[in-house]
């Protein structure tokens, strides 16, 4: 079993927060375990948690293209999880407390992954990373070190789904920024 199999595991069991109370699967990650670039994202929603994996829902698969067309990889190349691993009911924010329940396993992920870069998808993530309150608009013009690799915060693709103006051509940028960085 190699650590994220194992990392996973302990996930499906935790009961750390409230957040298991409502769930009907612990969305841990996906991807290739050793990959270069990792996604971050705020929490599961409905359609993640019926099916046990990450972004696989309207955003997702907004994310899967903005991947595949701005960094030249799949899904199965990169690395994407979400800050807390169970759904926040009625996709509410989660709360500081869940998302410091579930830090280890992030913490732990970047680690055994260990990407050269982590793309965090929206406030929430990006907020909670870098323990800051700072709007996204501002954050998402900056790189940060975490953990020793390097940080590109983006909008989510939610955002983009919405039409606010510029989201899309901003996400694409900053991904192509990622790339750049990742491949370097
Ligand atoms: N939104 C997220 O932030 N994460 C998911 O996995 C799906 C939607």
């Amino acid at each position: 079993m190699s650590d994220l199999d194992s990392l996973a595991t302990e996930a499906a069991a935790c009961r750390a927060c409230e957040l298991c109370l409502t769930r009907n699967n612990v969305v841990f990650g996906a991807g290739k375990q050793d990959a270069t670039m990792m996604f971050v994202g705020e929490g599961p929603g409905r359609d993640e948690d019926l099916a046990g994996l990450p972004f696989v829902g309207r955003s997702g698969k907004l994310l899967e293209k903005l991947i595949e067309q701005e960094t030249g990889r799949d899904r199965g190349q990169v690395y994407i999880t979400n800050t807390v691993k169970c759904r926040p009911p009625n996709n509410r924010n989660p709360l500081p407390a869940e998302i410091a329940s579930c830090e280890r396993f992030l913490t732990s992920q970047v680690a055994t992954v260990n990407p050269t870069v982590i793309v965090t998808l929206g406030a929430v993530a990006t907020q909670a990373l870098l323990g800051v309150n700072e709007g996204i608009g501002s954050l998402r013009t900056r790189v940060f070190d975490f953990h020793g690799c390097v940080m590109v915060p983006t909008y989510h693709p939610a955002a983009a789904l919405r039409g606010g103006t510029g989201v899309l051509a901003a996400m694409r940028s900053d991904l192509a920024k990622a790339r750049l960085l990742a491949d370097q």
